[in-house]
């Protein structure tokens, strides 16, 4: 049987698979619910490969396969506790890992890295963010929350805001968002945090309806989800450019007093400074119900590759 890994988001751009995903994580949400998540996955061993800080990518997959009667083995932070701090490379790193686990899920500060690694893993890798590169399991657990609050994605105004330069949770959803009709996409930033070239190009081979704007008030009343990501500092080569563009926009009441009354306010998270405590009060701020689907994203992903 050939490996299924999970590499880049464009595997995923078509919406019968989606729609089936997003059917088992609503089985796995229930399940879940319910105390009753059948052990799919017993006697599977998962290792967590993990060379950047992760909250709800590393737990989330921690627990989803926990939860489905697997185990875990991980290092608390793979840059400081593998053997990488004594000069190992990932490749080989992942040559011996693979033979202790049945999947591994590897975030790396890298771009490409897990492709890198799926060439010499025996077996699958997903990818949990490489670098500014892609980020695709939090991509199908945005696209699912979209359908999930507002039952649809075709024929939606989508607004992405912030780091449009280094940001991979934005890039990689922008990579979903073709497969569906007549999705009307608003890219905000300031001129230094621009989508890259490439992802322009991309969106215009793909035929998809974008336009590029400095400000957000012109379109918030026309957005019917407002994508929002932190400055991502880690990214940037200088801190004084960081400390300048960090604080470029922010979401707060009034933001909201503009937006569409049925909208709603995604971030993968961390938030930091973009989003304000005051609008987690709000309906619209969906996203801890996002980071809480992110568990039924994963549980689907696991099965897909791990169950018979
Ligand atoms: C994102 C990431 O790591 O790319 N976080 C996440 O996985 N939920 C977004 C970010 O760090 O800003």
């Amino acid at each position: 049987m050939k490996k299924k890994n999970i590499i880049s988001t464009e595997q995923f751009a078509d919406k019968k698979f989606l729609e089936r995903l997003f059917r088992e994580a609503d089985y796995f949400r229930k399940a879940d619910e319910a105390s009753r998540i059948p052990p799919l996955l017993k006697d599977k061993i998962l290792a967590s490969l993990f060379y950047e800080p992760s909250t709800r990518t590393r737990f989330s997959f921690e627990a989803a396969m926990l939860k489905m009667g697997g185990d875990v083995i991980s290092t608390e932070s793979a840059s400081h506790f593998s053997s990488a701090i004594k000069g190992e490379t990932l490749q080989d790193t992942i040559r011996v890992v693979s033979g202790y686990a049945d999947i591994i899920v590897l975030r790396h500060f890298k771009e490409g890295a897990s492709h890198l690694a799926a060439e010499v893993s025996r077996c699958p890798i997903i990818n949990a963010g490489d670098g500014a590169g892609e980020h695709p399991t939090q991509a199908l657990l945005d696209i699912y929350t979209i359908k999930r609050e507002l039952g649809r994605i075709d024929g939606l105004n989508v607004t992405l805001l912030g780091d449009l330069k280094y940001g991979r949770a934005i890039r990689s959803l922008l990579k979903l968002l073709p497969a569906y009709k007549g999705v009307k996409i608003y890219l905000v930033s300031p001129q230094e945090l621009r989508l890259p070239a490439s992802h322009r190009e991309y969106l215009k081979n793909k035929k998809v309806n974008f336009h590029e704007l400095k400000y957000l008030d012109p379109v918030l009343r026309h957005t019917d989800v407002l994508y929002t990501t932190r400055v991502q500092k880690e990214r940037f080569a200088s801190r004084a450019e960081y400390e300048r563009l960090r604080k470029s926009y922010r979401i707060d009441h009034d933001t909201l007093k503009k937006l569409k009354k049925r909208a709603i306010v995604m971030n993968p998270l961390p938030r930091v400074a973009e989003i304000t405590k005051e609008v987690d009060e709000d309906p619209r701020a969906a996203y801890f119900r996002q980071a809480q689907n992110g568990l039924y994203i994963r549980m689907a992903l696991l099965k897909w590759i791990l169950s018979k």
